[in-house]
């Protein structure tokens, strides 16, 4: 599904907040668009919003953001100067995983969003992300931590930072994974 000539990455973020491509639309408070420098050199790509991002309209503000933030200040890497997105912008009822059609309604907004921003490095947290953008048979734990170079980006598959709430080992990984992605920019 193209987006439109006229739906260029400025108008994007307000013209999207009307979406029905997906039944997602009936249900979410707030499409959550992204957000962030707008002059990144790296974009991080998420799964979906959660509840307290559905409600502020702001990606990785509830306890996976937190995680991700502590993660990016352990690396000595700062929100500021990064781009923040997801795969689906809207939440799926009860944290569910996006379905395929999910997915497919919505990727044309992050693919806008990649060729608009031409970040050098997008890191991908978790499968759905990697997956996505990657490959669709790729497994996150064998892709982890390795780079993958396609259409002019390099992207860093790694976990989501969600996970290390049921795996505390997650964060090492993450957290190594980050630290490729901060050597790459030096
Ligand atoms: N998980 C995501 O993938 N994205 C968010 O914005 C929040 C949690």
């Amino acid at each position: 599904m193209e987006i439109a000539e006229h739906m260029r990455f400025e108008n994007l973020p307000e013209q999207a907040q009307g979406c029905r491509r997906c039944a997602l639309g009936e249900t979410r408070r707030s499409l959550v668009f992204g957000e962030g420098n707008l002059q990144a050199q790296i974009m991080l790509v998420g799964e979906a919003p959660g509840e307290k991002e559905d409600v502020s309209g702001r990606p990785f503000v509830g306890p996976a953001g937190r995680m991700l933030n502590k993660i990016l200040e352990e690396t000595g890497l700062r929100r500021e100067d990064i781009y923040i997105t997801g795969v689906v912008k809207c939440r799926p009822p009860g944290n569910r995983l996006p379905k395929k059609d999910e997915v497919e309604a919505c990727v044309p907004f992050l693919h806008e969003q990649i060729r608009s921003l031409q970040p050098k490095i997008i890191v991908c947290l978790g499968s759905l992300a990697a997956k996505t953008l990657i490959d669709p048979k790729l497994k996150i734990s064998e892709a982890r931590g390795q780079w993958v170079v396609k259409d002019g980006a390099k992207f860093m598959p790694t976990y989501h930072p969600a996970s290390v709430f049921h795996d505390r080992e997650k964060l090492d990984a993450i957290r190594e994974d980050f630290l490729k992605v901060r050597e790459a920019l030096e």
